[in-house]
């Protein structure tokens, strides 16, 4: 597998593994037994999708060893704060049987809209995070749902500049100005729902272009990802579907048609807003 080379210089596998509702220990240890077989060795969850004591103990029964696994995780919005967020970080690294992971994010952020010290809130989460990295116990840190009005006030205060933000991104929906920023300032763009929560299988113009190409949708949204410079994170726990959103070497979007999808306008997100969210 391929790799993105982080701001700090740590490489990341450049497709990862989507976790989001995964929540039964026999699924997960068969989905992670037939993705490391495959070759995937970049996992991504978060406190909140309350899997990570049940990947701890999949990643140990599927013999694969730590230094070879790269595993995110995220600090959900109840935690957010510093002293919050160096406890339940504790928790995550003790539920997921590891002393370090290899990238923290803040899961969202606070919002103006919800709290009068927003920036404040997320400034502390943002401290707690660099000093966990500064520790050692964290390789890189970053953020997740942040726009550019999040980041701007956070790049201000930070000490560490993040190295990650990941947000939805797929044909049907792509933040254009957040991918601008982030790139801009040296920040990889991973992501979440790189296939529109499967939205993206009935769009004509991705239809015709797997046709094209000889592959499916799905593979056509990661291909168009990472040529986009974009860190995707599909999911799926059946081992046929794992296995294509990896083979996808034998192709190249050509620019005209990496140009057609990029004027897509479906406007089809999965309306979860980081100003709009109820946390
Ligand atoms: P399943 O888990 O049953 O395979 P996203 O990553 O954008 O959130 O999309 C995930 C959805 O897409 C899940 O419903 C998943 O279903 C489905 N999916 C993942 N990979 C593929 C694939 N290669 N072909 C068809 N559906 C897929």
């Amino acid at each position: 597998m391929e790799n993105f080379i982080l701001n700090n210089g740590v490489s990341i596998p450049a497709i990862g593994l989507g976790t989001w509702d995964n929540r039964d220990y026999n699924s997960i240890v068969e989905t992670l037994k037939s993705a490391f077989k495959m070759g995937y060795r970049h996992i991504d969850t978060a406190g909140f999708y309350a899997n990570e004591h049940l990947i701890g103990r999949a990643v140990k029964d599927a013999g694969i060893r730590r230094e070879d696994l790269f595993i995110t995780s995220k600090v959900w919005a109840s935690e957010r704060g510093y002293i919050k967020t160096m406890k339940v970080f504790e928790k995550t690294i003790a539920d997921l049987q590891t002393d370090y992971l290899d990238l923290y994010l803040i899961h969202w952020p606070a919002s103006p809209k919800r709290y009068a010290d927003w920036d404040l809130i997320n400034a502390e989460t943002w401290h707690a995070l660099e000093d966990l990295h500064k520790a050692g116990k964290i390789r890189a840190i970053g953020v997740s749902n942040f726009w550019v009005h999040h980041l701007e006030p956070l790049l201000k205060v930070a000490n560490v500049r993040p190295m990650v933000n990941q947000i939805e991104y797929h044909p049907g929906y792509k933040q254009q100005e957040v991918v601008d920023f982030c790139k801009s300032n040296n920040i990889l763009v991973e992501a979440w729902s790189p296939l529109g929560r499967g939205k993206m299988f009935s769009v004509d113009l991705l239809a015709q272009m797997a046709q094209k190409y000889n592959v499916n949708i799905a593979q056509i949204c990661i291909k168009w990802c990472l040529q986009n410079g974009v860190l995707p994170l599909p999911k799926s726990a059946k081992p046929e579907r794992l296995k294509q959103n990896i083979e996808i070497d034998s192709f190249e979007i050509s620019t005209s048609d990496m140009a057609q999808i990029n004027a897509l306008d479906l406007g089809s997100s999965s309306g979860e807003y980081p100003d709009e969210v109820g946390f």
